[in-house]
């Protein structure tokens, strides 16, 4: 495993230990979890490995959130919040150890009001749960990260998490209203409304949304839900190669064609699912994998619309409709298996989630082969190219290519700004991405939100060492 720890002070073993002590006075010793039993909760799915925790809350209530952020902050020991920790960025990881509060306990669905298309949530829902419940009920909610068998709703809103389908109904912040959180110290605020209009005060929501547990814990989620759409076609671009690919994506969108996801993967990408033995197409060199929704007479005119688009674009080698449902879910159980394949292909993997203007995917995608051809460094892309958010993966085995993984990042994040871009789409800054923050962001932009930190945490002890840079951080 990667290492890439800040160096934070620790709380005294002393408020540790008190902290523990009043914990499962409050809470009760099933809930408080010392020793051994923290191991689990010391590393989320990225690579970020750090001291580990003291103890673990395992909250199933409002109550026992409140609780341990009150009795947290009174003895000075950090706090950091995990839902289902399939984060990618370390947000997860306790990086000054002190208490991880588990919320994935915190599971209900309070409501699913079908007259006003709105879910109130705990964070701890499973996402690919919640779907087949507000489907079952005729209703849908888009974003769909692709770890949605694990994931928990709590860190989607957390991360604002996107996923395929946010090229046509947008990322997590979208369908999030209402938030019930609870602030360091604990005290419980809640915003938002149960309306979809509302602009009453600074929209405290949308900032929660997105804010990678430094600002609050999630209690309460308040979702927009939309009708569920009437049925769905799948169909597969096979190109020569992924630049093609990447000319059809740009020219859909200028033509305003709207399937529902884009996702492109180039040539390595292929060579990684036909490693786990899935069958793909032998003569592609890239693939462009879409949905599109609707009524079945709209599907059919959105894909003559794409075959007379793109049916004799350079590059293009065939375009096939999943017949049926088993065909779709294969198509779409090895896009959603990239992830884990290709950390199978190399020692280490950092996978970026950086996003361009649509019409610079093309240029992104040359200067990803001009970084690999300069730092010699493995390499593999894939990702939403219809909202320009490509996963560029980077994989080494030895450590002596380490420096090189470095440059090959930074190089990537340099270009992706200068294009226009964000250093990171869906995953969030966390501390992976933490470096590279101010090549995008002024220190003045930085500064205001180190002050809007401070007003929701005057002492720092939510989530440490996340998004910003601290002093004697360091890189290992
Ligand atoms: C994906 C994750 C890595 O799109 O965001 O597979
Ligand atoms: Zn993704």
């Amino acid at each position: 495993m990667l290492l890439r720890v800040p160096d934070l002070p620790r709380p005294s073993v002393a408020s540790v230990d008190r902290a523990a002590i009043e914990l499962a006075r409050v809470l009760g010793d099933s809930r408080v979890i010392r020793g051994e039993g923290c191991a689990p909760y010391a590393s989320d799915e990225s690579e970020v490995l750090g001291p580990g925790a003291d103890i673990v809350v395992l909250a199933d209530d409002l109550e026992c959130v409140r609780s341990t952020l009150e009795i947290a902050a009174r003895n000075d020991v950090p706090v950091t919040p995990r839902a289902g920790g399939t984060g990618r960025t370390g947000g997860a990881v306790p990086a000054a150890g002190g208490i991880v509060l588990a919320t994935d306990k915190l599971s209900r669905v309070k409501e699913i009001d079908r007259k006003n298309l709105i879910a109130v949530v705990e964070p701890g829902v499973v996402l690919g749960a919640f779907h087949d419940l507000v489907e079952a009920e005729g209703l849908f909610y888009p974003p769909d990260p692709n770890s949605l068998a694990s994931c928990c709703l709590g860190g989607n809103v957390a991360e604002n998490a996107g996923g395929p389908r946010a090229f046509r109904y947008g990322v997590t912040r979208e369908y999030v209203l209402g938030l019930e959180t609870v602030l360091m110290g604990g005290t419980v605020v809640r915003s938002g409304k149960r309306t979809v209009k509302g602009v009453a005060g600074y929209d405290v929501t949308a900032l929660l949304v997105g804010s990678e547990g430094t600002l609050g814990v999630f209690s309460e989620i308040t979702l927009r839900l939309v009708r569920k759409p009437e049925g769905v076609s799948t169909l597969l671009a096979i190109y020569t190669d992924a630049a093609s690919a990447a000319r059809s994506v740009e020219k859909m969108i200028a033509e305003g064609i709207v399937p529902r996801c884009m996702e492109l993967m180039d040539a390595r990408t292929l060579e990684a699912i036909r490693s786990q033995k899935v069958e793909v197409d032998p003569r592609a060199g890239a693939l462009l994998l879409m949905e599109l929704d609707g009524t079945e007479r709209h599907r059919e005119e959105s894909l003559e619309r794409v075959a007379e688009a793109i049916g004799s674009a350079e590059g293009v080698i065939d375009i096939v409709v999943a017949k049926d449902e088993s065909q779709r879910a294969h198509l779409w159980s090895a896009r959603r298996a990239l992830s884990p394949a290709t950390r199978k292909l190399a020692k280490h993997k950092l996978s970026e989630d950086v996003v361009v203007p649509r019409a610079s995917l093309t240029t992104l995608l040359e200067r990803v082969e001009a970084i690999g051809e300069k730092t010699k460094i493995k390499h593999l892309t894939y990702g939403h190219a219809g909202d320009g958010n490509m996963h560029v993966n980077f994989l080494w085995n030895d450590d002596e290519e380490r420096p090189r993984v470095d440059d090959a990042i930074e190089m990537l994040m340099r270009d992706t700004v200068a294009l226009g871009g964000t250093i990171s789409g869906e995953h969030g800054i966390g501390i992976t991405k933490l470096p590279y923050l101010p090549i995008e962001q002024s220190p003045e932009l930085i500064a205001l939100q180190r002050n809007i930190k401070s007003a929701f945490d005057p002492k720092g002890l939510l989530n440490p060492g996340k998004i910003f840079q601290q002093a004697g951080h360091k890189l290992c």
